[in-house]
């Protein structure tokens, strides 16, 4: 089995979400292949872990790589938003680790139409099963609505005109694939836009797939679930990749780091001012110059530390 996504701000964040000496649980909520979790087992014997994953064959290969830890690791195939809101398990985790967006597995090897270099079926959706896929939105949905999410999840200046491109060209014949899509947006862009450094079609490409798997309403009802399920005491990490995420990210952090919630006009006091939260990173933590030339995509990768101080919310 060959594995192909490297682990970004690897040692950052071993160190960042380094469990106690007692035994702990590490939920990894966006297991991939595995190489966070891996790492974690290794150096802490005194963790185990529970990995999700929403794409069952991305999980197919991390079980193979993980099976060495035998019951110190276990599995659940769902999206981790879905996990944290209905949480079941025996033990609420101390550590939890959210290596967000998709994997070098996706782009090189999925054949879901993530790049847009490749012949493959637009397709995009982690859970292959269930909702509508890139072909969908491309192939169906009305052109404003298009030009928004291109807008809104790209922030792609163009996204008009590109909207405008793909429904001209469907009205002929479907775009079924990622390079004719990726081709079509490039004739669609002025010509200063397709001579960048970046292809002209990313922006397109990371809203679609953005789109597809719901991937910011999902971070936002995960933040919520998912440091309402931590233990107090406990520590949550998010990785992001692009400043939508990261926004999200900061600004909820930054609210958990506050006592009083209530706006600054108010009369009196009503969220119970109570301080639920501290951040272990002040500032994001970026990689070093050494990893970025080793391992190209942890470029824009930021992490983002909170440690829980009180359980106001119960569990229900
Ligand atoms: C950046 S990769 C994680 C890489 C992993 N840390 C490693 O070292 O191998 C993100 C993974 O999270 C999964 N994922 C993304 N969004 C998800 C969601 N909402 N729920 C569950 N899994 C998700 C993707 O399928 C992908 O495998």
């Amino acid at each position: 089995m060959k594995i192909v996504h490297l682990p970004v701000l690897l040692e950052e964040t071993l160190t960042y979400l380094a469990p106690d000496d007692s035994p702990s649980l590490l939920i990894d909520g966006t297991l991939g292949e595995g190489g966070h979790t891996e790492a974690f087992l290794t150096r802490y014997p005194q963790l185990s872990v529970i990995g999700l994953d929403a794409d069952k064959n991305i999980q197919a290969k991390a079980r193979k790589r993980l099976e060495p830890f035998g019951e110190r690791m276990s599995f659940r195939n769902t999206f981790f938003d879905d996990f944290f809101a209905t949480y079941g398990e025996r033990e609420r985790p101390d550590r939890i680790l959210m290596d967000l967006g998709i994997s070098v597995y996706h782009y090189e090897e999925s054949e879901r139409g993530f790049s847009f270099g490749k012949e493959e079926t637009l397709d995009m959706r982690l859970n292959t099963e269930a909702g509508e896929s890139a072909w969908d939105l491309v192939n169906s949905w009305p052109e404003k609505d298009l030009a928004d999410i291109i807008y809104r999840y790209g922030e792609e200046r163009y996204s008009r005109r590109i909207a405008g491109a793909i429904c001209r060209r469907r009205e002929e014949t479907p775009i079924d694939r990622a390079d004719d899509l990726a081709d079509l947006i490039r004739g669609a862009v002025p010509s200063q836009a397709r001579h960048g450094r970046t292809h002209a079609a990313t922006k397109t490409f990371q809203a679609l797939r953005i789109a597809v798997n719901g991937e910011l309403d999902r971070l936002e009802r995960v933040m919520v679930e998912a440091f309402r399920v931590l233990k107090p005491g406990g520590k949550l990490g998010f990785i992001t990749f692009h400043s939508l995420e990261d926004r999200m990210v900061k600004n909820f952090f930054r609210d958990l780091d506050r006592n009083c919630l209530c706006p600054p006009d108010a009369f009196r006091c009503t969220c119970g001012d109570i301080h639920r939260g501290k951040l272990v990173t002040r500032k994001p933590v970026g990689p070093t110059e050494e990893e970025v030339k080793r391992n190209s995509p942890s470029r824009s990768a930021k992490l983002r530390v909170i440690e829980k101080l009180t359980d106001q919310e119960a569990l229900s």
